[in-house]
């Protein structure tokens, strides 16, 4: 694949090396979502087929990327409703526990956190090995020890939100399964830049925020569900989740019947009629990319900064943990961090530092100048 730069209208002048903040908006999407205001000028135009037909559209796109059934999608407004969604059909095990990976995301710490107060059941934070760069292997297979028959719930991410570390999400799938345990995924950072299988992963629920790999917009996310989940009970009591909602002239037939699969989970006016279309846009463009090849394409395109960057002593995590739309470089006593804050700023060059890492992500809108720029960037903070 050939850089995409010219499908979006980034700030020439910038280097943008940050789809983990934030995704830029494709400019099919925002053509799409202008039409859209523009049709709310004259409501006549939405006809009831339109507060249906694009969500399907979406869970189409979607079920691809994820390797689900189209009827488990629903569509959220943020991870933190996927995981109350989730997490309010979930009984704790008596005298069970719940596992989380250290310095994981707030939306999920704090839900499970309160999952567990609730459910009267033991947080496991499983921390990263100590005194070691490379703690992928390691990691993973503390991960995998902690996880017994009292485990009640495993929520990590696909990767981790501040260094980009890849958890193993087969084997810990297949631990979980073995010991009855839930298998709960924030996929935010990397679906839609990383394969993900959900059924041969064995996931209970995948929630994702669209804003990020998926170049949708903010306030959009997607849940998925597996069919254990199939008849829980949903956080409201949305009319267009009953069977009957499309029969606008008998919405008052009361209909106990929720809509198959994920349906119940859909948050309430879920055809939000300005940000779908832009999610509908992205999602169709994903998948005319594929998702291997986005991979491929920031491998290709971060193989001369890593090379730079061991050179000068810095480690990067093993290939199997290794994402390479979304990694980190520790700030270490070779680089000054003052210096290379100033020298990002100077090179215009726009990435977030987290903890002691230097957050680098890069996707598709990305090309050499921007990693020739970041590789100058650090030249230039070296002691
Ligand atoms: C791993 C992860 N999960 C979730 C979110 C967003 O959470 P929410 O949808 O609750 O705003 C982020 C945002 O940075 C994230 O990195």
């Amino acid at each position: 694949m050939k850089c995409q730069k010219h499908l979006f209208s980034l700030d020439p002048h910038i280097h943008y090396l940050n789809c983990a903040y934030k995704t830029p908006l494709m400019k099919s999407a925002e053509e799409a979502a202008i039409k859209s205001i523009q049709r709310e000028r004259n409501p006549a135009e939405i006809s009831v087929s339109d507060f249906f037909s694009i969500q399907e559209e979406i869970k189409s796109s979607y079920s691809s990327i994820i390797k689900a059934a189209q009827s488990q999608i629903a569509l959220i407004p943020s991870t933190t409703y996927g995981f109350a969604s989730v997490l309010n059909n979930i009984k704790g095990k008596t005298n069970g526990n719940a596992i989380i990976v250290k310095e994981a995301f707030p939306s999920g710490y704090y839900s499970l956190e309160n999952w567990c107060k609730r459910e009267n059941n033991n947080l496991k934070i499983i921390h990263p090995p100590q005194n070691t760069r490379q703690v992928g292997e390691k990691w993973n297979e503390l991960l995998l020890d902690a996880i017994t028959n009292d485990t009640s719930i495993v929520l990590i991410p696909t990767v981790h939100w501040m260094s980009g570390l890849k958890f193993d999400l087969q084997s810990i799938g297949q631990k979980c399964a073995q010991v009855g345990a839930k298998f709960i995924v924030d996929g935010t950072q990397s679906v839609g830049a990383l394969p993900i299988d959900v059924e041969a992963y064995k996931i209970t629920a995948l929630i994702c925020a669209t804003y990020k790999w998926l170049f949708g917009p903010y306030s959009l996310g997607l849940l998925y569900v597996n069919e254990e989940l199939n008849h829980g009970t949903p956080l409201e009591e949305s009319w267009m989740n009953r069977k009957n909602a499309q029969n606008f002239r008998s919405l008052t037939d009361y209909e106990p019947a929720y809509t198959p699969g994920a349906g119940r989970y859909n948050v309430g006016q879920s055809s939000n009629f300005i940000l779908l279309p832009i999610l509908k846009e992205s999602l169709a463009q994903i998948n005319t990319w594929t998702v291997p090849a986005i991979q491929l394409y920031c491998k290709n395109l971060i193989q001369e900064l890593k090379e730079f960057v061991s050179e000068i002593g810095i480690s990067f995590e093993e290939e199997k943990y290794f994402a390479n739309h979304l990694f980190s470089m520790q700030l270490t006593s070779k680089l000054d961090e003052t210096r290379l804050k100033e020298n990002l700023e100077k090179g215009n060059l726009i990435l977030s530092i987290r903890g002691d890492h230097l957050r680098i992500s890069t996707n598709v809108f990305n090309a050499k100048e921007d990693m020739d720029a970041l590789i100058q960037a650090i030249k230039n903070s070296m002691d």
